[in-house]
């Protein structure tokens, strides 16, 4: 794939999307400041770096203070921050794929980067540097067009769909390294260590840190612990890989051959069923549809293998089902691993609230062309949801002889990376990673 070509359509399509903005909230130049590093508190240490969304959604380059200038009708500016330093290395600066479509300049301090900005009338700055943008005469994020910015890149444009579908490579190579690892029957610690070398790349380059789950570790939604000893029955592995600032997110859980077989024919429920809301996926529904599908497919699952004993619609109106799957199908996903705008009500801002009973649903919005967005329903035993229902009039609904025996084993998530198409849909992850 041509990346130059796609990276030329891609500015076209931001530029375009600017100046409609820059043109309905009043102003005539659009800066995007990369950020500012932070340090931790009385520590000379910093995080990894990471650009304003905004930023990398108009330019790849790594690296706090650079800054882009987005006029109408004019090619946009780069000014790159390149300070003059021995402590760390400071690569020279090399034509890529992306790097015809700016007009690039030099500073090498971050006040220096505003002075190579210049005098903009009617400006409005989006980062983080609002002291150095305020002095600079520029509107420091003003919200009209920091909404539109975040509804406007719930589209991805090629580019970035072929981005993605890069970081799915790696990841669905790093996904595979690690299946092999725990079925070798390797610790969580090397289990994380074989998906990094799989990705190939160093860790702090991960979209979101890895969630590396053994047995009933699995019931924890955002395990980050990595024990260093111990194997398991089953890995839930949530990981993904980069892109050129994009990241997929990517959940598989598979079952060793001492696995408890009815935990592992729970799996194959858990995988029939996210792929049957991968085919619901098609522009002009609403993506709240595919959430509450899921949890009537979930709960005909715990039903159809003995977990429940009530009936389907008892389930959904008792809210058992979401005892089990506590968490929203997906979200969407791109340059952010949830990615802004979900649960943006128009271009123009607002809210679309989640159905009530559903807080944690990300993703309100109709389905468009050009989305992307995770699908990842999961089964959990989570004694802390369950805990409640084991007194209670409603008891009698669960089989808790069962959910106790299936417990160790923790939870089960599927999810992949789903574009929506003119059409229907295409699934980034199952063409890397097909089971
Ligand atoms: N990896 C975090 C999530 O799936 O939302
Ligand atoms: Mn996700
Ligand atoms: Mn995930």
């Amino acid at each position: 794939m041509d990346l130059s070509r796609l990276f030329r359509e891609h500015i076209a399509k931001m530029t375009t999307n600017a100046a409609k903005t820059l043109a309905e909230t009043g102003f005539d130049a659009l800066v995007l400041g990369a950020g500012s590093q932070m340090v931790y508190y009385a520590d000379d240490m910093e995080p990894p770096f990471r650009s304003n969304p905004h930023f990398a959604s108009f330019c790849p380059l790594k690296g706090p203070h650079h800054a882009i200038v987005v006029k109408p009708g004019a090619k946009p500016r780069l000014i790159r921050w390149a300070p003059k330093d021995y402590w760390y290395e400071r690569a020279p600066f090399a034509a890529d794929f992306w790097t015809g479509e700016f007009e690039i300049d030099e500073a090498d301090t971050a006040s220096g980067v505003f002075k190579k900005i210049g005098a903009l009338s009617r400006a409005a700055f989006v980062g983080d540097d609002e002291a150095g943008a305020a002095a600079a005469g520029f509107a420091t994020n003003p919200e009209p067009l920091l909404r539109r910015l975040d509804w406007d890149r719930a589209i991805k444009t090629a580019y970035e769909i072929e981005c993605l579908s890069r970081a799915t490579v790696l990841g669905a190579s790093g996904h595979t390294a690690a299946r092999e690892a725990f079925l070798a029957g390797k610790s969580e610690l090397a289990i994380h260590h074989a998906f990094v070398e799989g990705a190939g790349c160093t860790e702090d380059a991960l979209p979101y840190p890895t969630i590396v789950c053994l047995d009933a570790k699995a019931a924890i939604l955002h395990y980050h612990a990595k024990r260093a000893t111990g194997s398991g029955k089953l890995l839930l592995l949530d990981a993904g890989a980069p892109d050129h600032g994009y990241g997929c997110d990517i959940t598989r859980t598979w079952a060793a051959p001492s696995c408890d077989p009815k935990f592992k024919a729970l799996i194959g429920a858990v995988d029939k069923l996210q792929r049957e809301l991968c085919a619901m996926v098609q522009p002009g529904h609403s993506y709240v549809d595919i959430h509450l599908a899921a949890h009537r497919m979930i709960g005909e699952a715990l039903i159809d293998h003995g977990i429940l004993k009530c009936s389907l619609d008892a389930a959904i109106e008792k809210r058992y089902t979401s005892v089990f799957f506590p968490h929203g199908v997906g979200h969407h996903l791109g340059i952010q691993v949830h990615d802004i705008g979900g649960r943006q009500k128009s271009r123009e801002g607002g809210v679309l609230p989640p159905p009530e009973g559903h807080p944690y649903l990300r993703n309100t919005r109709i389905m468009e062309a050009g989305q992307v967005f995770t699908i990842e329903p999961g089964i959990y035993f989570v004694e802390m949801l369950l805990e409640p229902f084991r007194a209670n009039p409603g008891a009698g609904d669960f089989n808790w002889p069962l959910i106790d025996q299936l417990a160790p084993m923790g939870g089960i998530r599927v999810e992949d990376n789903v574009v929506v198409t003119e059409k229907g849909h295409r699934n980034l992850t199952r063409e890397h990673l097909p089971s």
